[in-house]
């Protein structure tokens, strides 16, 4: 048996949580739109095409916000071929993924399917093949009331609302020559500048993210960030961070440096940031969004990502996901969550079948993955502020990271709801662990909930014919003394404990 103990305090708060920490992402890639969300002619479908066992699946999961359209797509996108009548729209070669686009799913269609999602849209510009003109003219299409030719197009499209989509991405991973037009970091940094300019001349109340490096071992990373907002700083709210954690040792020990690694990912990024606000004196502070993340290593050479003669949405890099993943994906919540007071939007990539929680069959039904069940049940309780977590945990030495805890925790309080919920992975393979977590400044009430996510085989998968393999189980025998909850967790497991506490006099 391992002991970890964590020590949180009612006063000692982090950061009020941006629940756009729990973002999804569609991208025109493979079955994720086409035999993903939008399947017409399927038996779930609805009249405007959309799988309603995916719109119900994706309720579930619970995706605050989804960035769409891509991604790589989005860089040889042209946006008017998605909008106006789905007949007329032209069939493209998609130099991103080597695929017939048809153009049957578009802006508009994406804004009501995210409505049905009950989820926020965020939209990308094109800043590859096109440019500042493009952009605000895109921007005008969405959201500018009536009045000017292209919002009257889209009143004429059938959407006389206008979308009011706030969150747009300037371009996406610009510095990577697989990009379609890729930039160097003073060509980008300055068109995202004059994008934002005019982007936020059309609708001020927009917020926009500028890219930063595709991963952190790009050549140029750091740098590429610092140039880049040298150029926008004043002008955007966010820089973007992209991750797959891979698994080159194979073993589910070095598997978990990747949650390490992403933590420090995030804290170089937000010296990168600081170190630009420092040169102009400035106390304006840049953001993160971590809008591209998640395991991507089984599905992941070049005849996973093309298959040859232009096909209309093959099936690209559908990774199924095991056990071991859902455990890395819960921990990497968990640092996202640890870092709320800078990372204020992230994206799980993708949503369905591409590197996605969500599979379908076409034609077929619809399951989760693994990486569904930590993601839901971190989308479903984590509410209102994250406090300070000071944990004390045993560690072990990997060659992927230098020291991995084996106990990765978070405390988050909902002062309106009283109740305050711990996030707990216990990393030991072999051991359970004792967990101890003394709630100062709270009065407690009971354990409401108490699950976790665990299995005894590491490598077991959901599949279509056992798609509940892995799903999550109560953890028995949480309870709570003096201010103290206590708690057993399996070897390899990720938990979360709902505490329920009386009212802050604050929150009242
Ligand atoms: O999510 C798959 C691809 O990974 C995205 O299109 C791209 O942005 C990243 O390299």
């Amino acid at each position: 048996m391992v002991s970890a103990h964590v020590i949180v305090d009612r006063d000692f708060v982090l950061a009020d949580l941006d629940r756009r920490i729990f973002g999804a992402f569609v991208e025109h890639m493979g079955r994720c739109v086409y035999g993903g969300i939008y399947e017409p002619g399927h038996a779930s479908a609805d009249e405007r095409g959309f799988r309603g066992d995916v719109l119900a699946l994706t309720r579930e999961l619970g995706p605050t916000i989804v960035r769409y359209p891509g991604g790589n797509f989005l860089s040889g996108y042209n946006w008017e071929d998605g909008v106006g009548p789905v007949a007329e729209r032209p069939r493209r070669m998609d130099l991103a993924w080597f695929s017939t686009e048809s153009n049957h799913f578009g802006t508009n269609e994406f804004i009501e399917w995210a409505k049905a999602a009950g989820t926020e849209p965020m939209l990308g510009v094109n800043l590859g093949t096109r440019g500042p003109d493009e952009a605000r003219r895109f921007l005008e299409y969405c959201n500018h009331p009536g009045g000017t030719q292209l919002s009257d197009l889209r009143h004429e499209h059938g959407h006389a609302e206008p979308h009011d989509v706030k969150f747009w991405c300037l371009g996406n991973e610009m510095d990577g020559p697989w990009q379609i037009n890729a930039k160097t970091a003073e060509e980008y940094g300055r068109a995202a500048h004059e994008t934002a300019k005019v982007m936020r001349w059309v609708d001020p109340s927009i917020e926009l993210a500028a890219c930063g490096s595709s991963h952190r071992e790009m050549a140029t990373f750091a740098a590429w960030e610092y140039e880049v907002l040298e150029h926008c700083f004043d002008d955007v709210d966010f820089i973007s961070l992209h991750t797959y954690f891979t698994n080159p040792h194979g073993t589910t020990e070095e598997f978990f440096g990747n949650i390490e690694r992403m933590d420090s990912f995030i804290k170089e990024v937000v010296a990168v940031a600081d170190a630009a606000a420092a040169k102009r004196r400035s106390p304006r502070r840049i953001m993160l969004s971590f809008d591209e993340w998640n395991v991507w290593y089984k599905a992941r050479g070049h005849d996973f990502q093309r298959v040859p003669g232009w096909p209309e949405a093959p099936a690209l890099i559908e990774e199924v996901y095991n056990v071991e993943d859902a455990l890395v994906v819960g921990g990497a919540l968990i640092t996202l969550l640890n870092n709320a007071d800078h990372v204020r939007c992230a994206c799980l990539a993708q949503l369905v079948n591409v590197i996605g929680p969500i599979m379908t069959e076409t034609g077929g039904p619809a399951w989760r993955q693994t990486i569904f069940h930590p993601f839901a049940l971190a989308a479903r309780y984590a509410t209102g502020r994250v406090l300070r977590a000071v944990v004390k945990s045993p560690s072990y030495a990997a060659e992927s990271a230098p020291e991995i805890p084996y106990l990765l925790a978070s405390v988050v309080e909902d002062e309106a709801s009283g109740r305050v919920v711990i996030f707990a992975l216990n990393r030991h393979l072999s051991e359970d662990m004792e967990l101890s977590v003394a709630l100062r400044g709270f009065e407690l009430r009971s354990v409401e909930t108490a699950l976790q996510v665990h299995h005894s085989n590491m490598k077991a998968t959901n599949t279509r014919d056992a798609p509940d393999t892995l799903a999550p189980m109560p953890l028995e025998g949480a309870t709570i003394a003096e201010g103290t909850l206590s708690a057993r967790l399996r070897p390899g497991s990720w938990n979360v404990i709902v505490v329920a506490t009386a009212p802050s006099v604050l929150a009242m």
